[in-house]
């Protein structure tokens, strides 16, 4: 879907489709009042007859016959106006583009947020964000023959500026609103191939084509570079596949001063069998989505070159496949970490823990000022937060509460579980230092727990992905499949802590 932006008579404009946003409480707003005036008081009969009120992400469909260009107008709920925040104008412009398009529209015109002290960039923003979310599909192995799952219909939405207020910023906030769409699409685009169409190595491809596309420093690791850094724990993951393993470097520097640098690290298990301790058959499928931080990363770096964010940012993707091989690791096995701490692998499914381990003690490398962990590591997560939210566990106070910022921001919402030193009675090892299990009380606690004897002394802020980053419950801007969760949260994260975007 094209964005467009154009200057004018919103409830004039010439598009199949309008799209309009109501309040519950507030007093109508300018292009809804011309809307109003064009269509003769429509608007205002529902609400006096209470057939629609303005709850958020309530939809109607209005014909206006020859009163204005368009065919056909969708009204969409904003709920309460003091409600509104960037997150649920990302929903709500989700819900209004996925109807419209259900109707069949292609050309789709929408009014620009008035402007409100800078805050109408925010919407603006987070409106083409949910446009463009609403709309993806996974559809490449889909045929289209009999069976088919309709494609999208919407060619081009237009936001629509009053006459008289600024373009620029509103263009501004529409193509950060797509960069950063985009990348959500690519983070679920890598989520969604299957297991046998993404092994490292391919993982690997993906992400050094982005880099050479957006202009950043990319370079892999494989097992040799691997066996010389002394990444134990990751190579005893692979060594029960055939796929070799790789780690991903994404070096992005910005072009002029640097606010400092941030190390972004994904868990990256291409397929997750669970290895020797092999996993039920029941929806092993899923486990395709074990590589969802990883997808998140490469999204991100992507994400921050688009925006040329003042601040370097490096992603490691530590991209391995967990198989049953006759050269496995075994429970019971010993491995050690590229810290040289020794672990004892007494379940072969916590590996993501394994393979994060030497990714954090390689972050460490490049001096970061913090460094942030993705990673569907645990199922306990799920019994924990459900899908609603993503398990945050770390080191440090602001860190932790700048990502639940972010988080409470675009709506990918964070919950902070504890990292109390007596859960590390939990994960003592009986012949190495630590277990990489720790059993199943706080079984998401005790995945960061062992986190954090790798994180070192940067301050580290782990996020448990494993209930927010597929199969969550359908939202109007998060379909079936890979979320893409960790994009919009880190990329909001770092935005702020580049500090505020430099003027021209
Ligand atoms: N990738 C899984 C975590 C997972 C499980 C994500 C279910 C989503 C749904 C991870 O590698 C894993 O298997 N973790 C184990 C850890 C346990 C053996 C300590 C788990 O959660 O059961
Ligand atoms: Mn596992
Ligand atoms: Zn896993």
């Amino acid at each position: 879907m094209d964005i467009h932006i154009s200057a004018g008579d919103f409830s004039i404009f010439v598009a199949d489709t309008l799209i309009i946003g109501l309040f519950e409480d507030a007093p109508d707003n300018p292009p809804l009042v011309a809307l109003e005036g064009a269509l003769g008081g429509e608007i205002a009969r529902l609400r006096a007859l209470n057939d629609f009120g303005g709850e958020f992400n309530a939809t109607l469909t209005l014909y206006p016959g020859n009163m204005i260009p368009a065919g056909r107008v969708v009204v969409v709920g904003l709920g309460k106006a003091d409600a509104m925040n960037p997150a649920r104008a990302t929903e709500a412009m989700a819900t209004a583009v996925k109807a419209a398009d259900g109707l069949g529209a292609k050309q789709v015109a929408t009014p620009a947020p008035a402007p409100a002290g800078g805050r109408e960039v925010m919407v603006a923003e987070a409106m083409v964000v949910g446009s463009k979310l609403a709309l993806y599909r996974y559809d490449r192995f889909k045929t289209f023959g009999e069976m088919v799952d309709k494609p999208v219909n919407i060619e081009a939405l237009t936001m629509v500026v009053a006459e008289g207020d600024a373009v620029e910023p509103i263009a501004t906030a529409a193509a950060a609103g797509a960069a950063i769409a985009d990348a959500v699409a690519l983070a679920r685009d890598l989520q969604n191939a299957p297991g046998g169409h993404m092994p490292p190595e391919a993982l690997s491809d993906h992400a050094l084509a982005m880099c050479a596309r957006a202009g950043v420093e990319a370079r892999t690791l494989g097992p040799n570079e691997m066996a010389e850094l002394k990444m134990g724990a990751l190579l005893g993951v692979a060594q029960g596949s055939a796929e070799e393993p790789r780690m991903i470097v994404m070096d992005y520097r910005p072009d002029g001063a640097s606010t400092g640098t941030v190390a972004i690290c994904g868990k990256g298990v291409t397929f997750d069998t669970g290895g020797i301790s092999l996993k039920p058959g029941l929806n092993m499928g899923d486990m395709k989505f074990d590589m969802s931080g990883a997808a998140a990363t490469i999204g991100i770096i992507q994400a921050v070159a688009a925006l040329k964010l003042p601040l370097r940012v490096v992603g490691i993707v530590a991209a391995v496949e967990n198989m049953p091989d006759g050269r496995a690791v075994k429970p019971g096995d010993v491995l050690t970490a590229m810290n040289g701490k020794t672990i004892e692998v007494d379940n072969t499914d916590a590996e993501g823990r394994l393979v994060l381990a030497d990714a954090l003690c390689y972050a460490q490398e490049f001096a970061p000022d913090a460094i942030v962990d993705m990673a569907t590591l645990t199922g306990a997560v799920i019994i924990a937060l459900g899908h609603q939210a993503t398990g945050l566990m770390g080191t440090n106070a602001e860190l932790n509460r700048r990502v639940s910022a972010a988080g409470d921001f675009t709506g990918e919402r964070v919950w902070e579980l504890p990292l109390w030193d007596e859960y590390e009675e939990n994960i003592k090892g009986k012949t190495a230092d630590i277990n990489n299990t720790g059993g199943r009380p706080a079984g998401t606690i005790n995945g960061g727990m062992f986190l954090k004897h790798f994180a070192g002394e940067v301050p580290w802020c782990h996020l448990d992905i494993a209930g927010t980053a597929w199969n969550v419950t359908e939202k109007s801007h998060i379909g079936p499949g890979g979320t893409g969760v960790g994009v919009r949260l880190i990329t909001r994260l770092l935005r702020e802590w580049a500090g505020p975007p430099q003027s021209g």
